[in-house]
């Protein structure tokens, strides 16, 4: 069993003066959704995700060695320019990672930062920013550390990107990502993400998520806010148990391939992820109307066609449309022809099942 202690470096066997790294990590949507925590990012029920493909924080890291005092010291960007408001964040999740990354206070570091996606589109781009800025300390620790093993390298990765925001850990290898100590999946941890170590069905290959942006508006209510809201929650102990009983079906779904047992599990947990906001104190609604008429039009849709298409929801009002590849014609058109309308400016974002973070040559 591993603790958080594994993490913590003994020596470095190297020393480096400046440089620079740049790593690209997508998001991801969760199957089983995580809501609710206990201290330290530990998840209070596991959960699994896809991995998306485009979108995708991408993050260079330029760091230069300065005289150690005890303080922390960066700069950061976004899309090229300074960055104050998202500081503090950062600010915080270094004072975390510390332990772990000792040689954080030795260098002055220049933190800048993009997305593949419109900005404030609605989408969380805490996932995706916390991976790649993990990525980019690993590479660095790595070059202090050269001997360090590839499997310790994206372990530590997930584990220090958990510290920034939970859901990132699944945003760092693999395309089926499970995060939480399940019983009857090998390696599962609640301190890192584990890429799904059994069999998947070809069915969910190159499986596709269209995300409607229904609104693009701050959300009046963190995840933070969201997840604090399950202690002392009615229904808490029996959702967490829930998950794990959700994430045991997934396991026989992705081995057999039935789409029908898929989207029964899928749409519930989205549906159950809102039922616990609206029945929290105080209680909270994320969905909008238009969330509401996208789910009906898909309900129609897939009674009228048996085509294999289904919803998840975020913290938000965006609405991801999940289906196989095989039907992407009919379901583009059916998205065009029917949700487009429910789309704040019309917009959507083409996306599929990907593969985790990649290193970017400079
Ligand atoms: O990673 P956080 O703390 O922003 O939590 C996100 C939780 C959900 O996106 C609602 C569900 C999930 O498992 O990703």
């Amino acid at each position: 069993m591993f603790s958080a202690n594994d993490f913590i470096p003994t020596t470095y066997s190297h020393s480096i003066e400046g440089g620079n790294f740049k790593w690209s990590a997508p998001s991801n949507i969760a199957l089983v959704k995580y809501w609710g925590k206990k201290d330290n990012q530990i998840p209070a029920n596991p959960s699994v995700s896809f991995t998306l493909n485009n979108c995708k924080t991408i993050t260079k890291l330029a760091f230069a060695k300065k005289e150690k005092q005890d303080v922390f010291s960066f700069d950061l960007l976004f899309e090229g320019k300074p960055k104050e408001d998202f500081k503090p964040k950062i600010q915080k999740f270094l004072e975390r990672i510390e332990i772990y990354l000792p040689f954080l206070k030795d260098y002055h570091f220049t933190i800048d930062t993009e997305n593949t996606f419109p900005h404030s589109s609605g989408i969380a781009s805490s996932a995706s920013g916390m991976a790649a800025i993990a990525m980019n300390f690993m590479s660095l620790e790595k070059a202090l550390n050269p001997s360090m093993t590839e499997e310790h390298f994206y372990q530590k990765a997930s584990f220090l990107a958990r510290l920034g925001s939970g859901s990132a850990c699944r945003s760092v290898k693999g395309s089926v990502v499970v995060w939480g100590n399940q019983d009857n999946i090998k390696g599962s941890s609640d301190l890192f993400g584990v890429e799904f170590p059994n069999a998947i069905h070809e069915s969910f290959n190159n499986f596709q998520d269209t995300i409607l942006l229904v609104d693009k508006g701050e959300k009046q209510v963190s995840s933070t806010v969201g997840h604090d809201l399950m202690h002392n929650h009615p229904y808490a102990e029996r959702r967490f148990v829930q998950a794990h009983e959700n994430l045991d079906k997934l396991i026989a779904i992705f081995e057999s391939g039935d789409l029908e047992e898929f989207i029964k599990v899928v749409e519930s947990e989205a549906l159950t992820l809102h039922a616990m906001m609206m029945t929290s104190m105080p209680y909270f609604i994320l969905m909008k109307p238009n969330t509401l008429q996208i789910i009906n039009a898909i309900w129609k849709f897939r009674n009228e066609t048996k085509i294999p298409v289904c919803f998840t929801l975020d913290a938000g009002a965006n609405v991801h449309v999940l289906y196989p590849e095989n039907v992407s014609a009919a379901v583009l058109q059916f998205i065009k022809d029917e949700l487009v309308g429910f789309c704040q400016n019309g917009q959507y974002i083409c996306d599929e099942i990907g593969n985790g973070a990649s290193s970017i040559d400079n």
